[in-house]
């Protein structure tokens, strides 16, 4: 009883499965870290890390360059960044210092890892002791990642090579890939015996740590950027250079969700909530998005419930193709309305904003006194809903040609009638 009453008090606002976007950076996101009692850390270009709670951010400043990535220890939280340091908070103090920019960190009971450009892998005690470097490698150093037991350490970088380091002499013990591109990215799960890895020619692959077979998830989207491993380790999620995340069901190897995060550029950071409910991701926008896994149908539902999908969008008319790629991922049509992010669009003309029974709406819209009709529909997209509805959960994006507005709603119209659908 005690255990449970604890655990309801810890359980942070943002744990319930919702969509939700995290606002306040002053440019892109690089790096996300979650800690097991739901604080999140965002890592940006704008220097500075986020520590937040719920949606309250506390800025930690200190890095004089781009901040890539960001780790809990506990209480103390690690950050990496272009000025080439490795600093730790709260504090800032400079924990490690490179020659080049350091873009992946990594923690283990004792020492912390980080990936430099500088070709070098950086050791850093955590009780402070004397620091070693691993390498020269030759080439930068991506991503690095601590065995459970840390005794032993995986690096890969632009040469394509994984390698295996030994962390108590340094040495490198075998070269584990090579692989013809650079790797970006790794994620290691040795309690289920593998490594999966991301590189520039999109290639995205899980290795088999005992037999060295690989399965391949390689899609027609490069770079990868971005892996992150739910703490069940059931999902394995790929973020990459065309805006796309991809959801791996780890234990059937399958593509559980497929979907467009993103509409302006790529997916840098991806982590998933401290419950393994939600993703987080960053990209270009200043704004981290949140989205429960459960509410993203996977692509063959999608063409159950959601017709436009069963089509080629370039086959469809404009409008319905706009929708398609632009709102189908949050947005039904339907009555019912499925578990999608945003509310359903039936019957939305006419309708007064922020007034569809059983959907959580932001205040901000509930308190708006907007009705959808094709003027403030095409508004909506004109100037975007964060110029239109400031503070609406609803996420940045623009439809920028008039004609194209003017399709969608022609076609919401279709899509959206009453009489249509009984
Ligand atoms: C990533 C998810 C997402 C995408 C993509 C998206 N929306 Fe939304 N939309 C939302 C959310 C969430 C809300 C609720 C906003 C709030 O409560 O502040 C919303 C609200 C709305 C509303 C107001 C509904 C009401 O009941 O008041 C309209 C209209 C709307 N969206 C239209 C669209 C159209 C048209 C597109 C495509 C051009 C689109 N949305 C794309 C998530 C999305």
């Amino acid at each position: 009883m005690r255990a449970l009453a604890l655990a309801m008090i810890l359980l942070p606002a943002t744990a319930a499965a919702e969509f939700f976007t995290l606002k306040g950076h002053g440019g892109p996101i690089m790096g996300i870290a979650t800690a097991p009692d739901g604080r999140i850390a965002t890592a940006s270009f704008d220097n500075s890390v986020g520590l937040w709670t719920g949606t309250q951010a506390n800025w930690l400043e200190g890095h004089e360059a781009a901040v890539n990535a960001v780790a809990f220890n506990g209480t103390a939280l690690y950050s990496v960044s272009d000025d080439f340091t490795l600093r730790r908070w709260p504090g800032g103090g400079i924990a490690g210092q490179h020659k080049g920019k350091i873009v992946g960190v990594a923690l283990s009971e004792t020492h912390v890892a980080t990936a430099s450009w500088d070709g070098t892998i950086g050791l850093w005690p955590q009780d402070g002791t004397t620091s070693h470097l691993l390498g020269p490698t030759g080439a930068g150093v991506n991503a690095v990642a601590f065995s459970a037991d840390g005794s032993h350490l995986y690096s890969a970088g632009m040469d394509g090579v994984l390698r295996l380091w030994d962390v108590s002499s340094g040495q490198e013990i075998r070269q584990v890939i090579r692989h013809g591109f650079g790797i970006n990215e790794i994620v290691l799960n040795e309690s289920d015996g593998w490594l999966a890895y991301g590189a520039v020619d999109g290639v995205t692959r899980i290795l088999d740590l005992e037999t060295g077979a690989e399965r391949d998830f390689t899609l027609d989207r490069r770079p990868i950027l971005a892996l992150a491993l739910s703490p069940d380790r059931r999902h394995l999620a790929v973020g990459d250079g065309e805006g796309y995340i991809m959801v791996i069901d780890t234990s059937a190897w399958r593509i559980a969700r497929d979907f467009r995060a993103t509409l302006n550029g790529p997916v840098w950071a991806l982590a998933f909530s401290a419950d393994g409910k939600n993703i987080h991701a960053g990209g270009i926008a200043d704004t981290m998005y949140s989205w429960p896994i459960d509410s993203l149908d996977e692509h063959g539902k999608m063409a159950e419930t959601d017709r436009s999908f069963l089509k080629d969008p370039d086959q469809m008319e404009n409008g319905e193709r706009q929708f398609a790629r632009k709102c189908s991922i949050c947005h039904a049509l339907t009555p019912e309305g499925g578990r999608k992010a945003g509310p359903t669009l039936f019957g939305i003309f006419g309708r007064p904003a922020g007034t569809l029974p059983g959907y959580l709406y932001s205040d901000t819209l509930k308190e708006s006194d907007i009705v959808w009709t094709d003027e403030t529909i095409n508004l909506l997209f004109d100037l975007g809903p964060d110029h239109y509805i400031p503070g609406s959960k609803m996420p940045m994006q623009r439809i920028t040609e008039a004609q194209d507005r003017a399709d969608l709603v022609t076609y919401l119209h279709r899509a959206t009638q009453v009489e249509n659908q009984k």
